[in-house]
């Protein structure tokens, strides 16, 4: 497969979505993980810069991973790159019924993409960048989901 997209909000990105990252590397020729600008979201945690910024961080190990944004509809940017598959991490079933409305639209919007999921590694089941949102609100300790360039960052925030 040529070009998939891994696209998010990523706000911040976790350990989970790193392992998505680099598991989704190998399957594809070039992986283009898009963050979602969406100003119906408000600002969120960190900026859409520092989220590029993060994400260039903690995939530089990895040659074939581009970071890019996108707004409007995912199938659209799809279009544009000429994409052959959208990956998505699942982590439950909460998380299946969710993806499988998203993949059965964008199918429809557009055939020729392809959504796969993959299965998120048991380790990171639990992880989510919204509990590592309400552990930084709350003063937990969120070290062990974040790879370690975002805890930095978290504790400057
Ligand atoms: O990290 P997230 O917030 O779970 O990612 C959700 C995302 C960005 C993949 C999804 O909201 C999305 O694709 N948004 C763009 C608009 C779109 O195309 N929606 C699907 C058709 S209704």
């Amino acid at each position: 497969m040529r070009v998939g997209i891994y696209p998010g909000s990523f706000d911040p990105v976790t350990n989970g979505h790193l392992d998505i990252i680099e598991r989704a590397s190998k399957l594809v020729e070039t992986l283009v993980v898009a963050v979602l600008i969406n100003p119906a979201k408000g600002k969120g945690l960190f900026s859409i810069e520092e989220r590029l910024q993060l994400l260039r961080k903690v995939t530089a190990h990895l040659d074939n991973v581009k970071i890019d944004t996108f707004s409007g509809l995912l199938i659209d940017y799809a279009k544009e790159l000429e994409a052959d598959a959208i990956i998505r991490g699942l982590r439950s079933a909460d998380d299946f019924e969710k993806e499988l409305v998203m993949a059965q639209i964008n199918k429809k919007l557009l055939q020729d993409v392809e959504t796969l999921f993959l299965v998120t590694a048991p380790e990171y089941a639990y992880m989510s960048s919204s509990s590592v949102r309400e552990l930084v609100l709350f003063g937990g300790d969120f070290t062990s989901f974040v790879p370690s360039p975002v805890v930095e960052a978290l504790k400057n925030k």
